[in-house]
């Protein structure tokens, strides 16, 4: 029997990526986001391996019909992949609250509501995967990236917490960290941007440069199926990593700053998004 493996935000980018490269590897995927338009057409491509069910993973009824779509099929899911996620972008003082709430009611209350419904079936079970979309900005802060940074901080400690807590109930858990990636991730963290940017806004020089150096980034990102083949190697080896990160070239990154002091980092990190021209 094909293993059962639930997507959220599977709808476009990484998620659709992933529901392809697993379904191609032999996982019965069950592909969920809130544009359910978009699951059917990649439905359709699965050749019966991919089933389109729709979800919100910030609305607790929703994951529960979803749920209950799946357990339709019989079989008690094995692999849950969080990957759903939504950009919050601009200055830390500019930012109004609620958006920052939105930032984390997706990528981090929505994560762990998807979680906290699975768990109880892979727990009976003794046996399963779960995959955390991090992302490089769980560990590295760029200017006007604060909200999305902070809640991808929160996936690195909640991903800590599940792994050596699940690993007591037979479940293991990994995080990928994926750098700049080709998807239209970029265009929502673009447009965040754009409202700070406006004459007499006090970062909106700043902003700009950020946002002209920040537009290169995605569109000159990985390919999608390079954290697919990530996620596939989390839900299949015997000793899945802890952290995964794609592609591999911003280990670099991470290594500078683990061992540079935070006022020489910072120096590097303004001058290379263009925020503040320093050498
Ligand atoms: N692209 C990058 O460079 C990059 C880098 C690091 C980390 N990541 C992370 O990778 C993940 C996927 O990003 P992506 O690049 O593939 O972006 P994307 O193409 O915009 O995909 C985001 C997905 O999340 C879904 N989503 C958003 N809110 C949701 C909700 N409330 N319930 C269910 N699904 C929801 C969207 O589907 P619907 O709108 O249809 O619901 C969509 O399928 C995110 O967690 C992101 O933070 C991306």
């Amino acid at each position: 029997m094909l293993k059962p493996v639930l997507i959220t935000g599977a709808s476009s980018g990484i998620g659709e990526a992933t529901a392809v490269h697993l379904a191609h590897k032999g996982f019965r995927v069950y592909a969920g986001a809130r544009r359910l338009e978009k699951l059917k057409l990649l439905e359709g491509l699965g050749q019966e391996a991919i089933t389109a069910v729709e979800l919100d993973v910030t609305d607790e009824r929703s994951i529960a019909r979803a749920l209950e779509r799946i357990a339709e099929d019989g079989a008690p899911l094995y692999g849950l992949v969080n990957n759903a996620g939504v950009a919050v972008t601009g200055p830390v003082e500019e930012v109004a609250l609620d958006e920052w709430r939105r930032e984390f009611e997706t990528n981090v209350f929505g994560l762990l509501a998807v979680t906290k419904a699975v768990m109880p079936q892979m727990r009976a079970a003794g046996a399963g995967r779960i995959v955390n979309v991090g992302s490089l900005s769980g560990r590295v802060v760029a200017p006007f990236m604060g909200a999305y940074a902070a809640s991808k901080h929160a996936v690195e400690a909640i991903s800590d917490a599940m792994r050596r807590e699940f690993s007591l109930v037979g479940v293991k858990v990994s995080l990928i960290r994926p750098g700049f990636i080709n998807t239209t991730f970029g265009e929502q963290e673009q447009h965040g941007l754009e409202p700070f940017m406006e004459a007499g806004r006090p970062y909106a020089d700043a902003v700009a440069a950020f946002k002209a150096w920040h537009a290169k980034g995605h569109p000159n990102g990985a390919s999608p199926f390079e954290v697919a083949e990530k996620i596939h190697d989390a839900l299949t080896s015997d000793r899945p990593h802890s952290r995964y990160t794609a592609p591999a070239r911003y280990l670099g990154i991470l290594m500078m700053r683990n061992l540079l002091p935070s006022a020489i980092f910072d120096r590097l990190l303004l001058n290379a998004t263009g925020v503040k021209k320093l050498f």
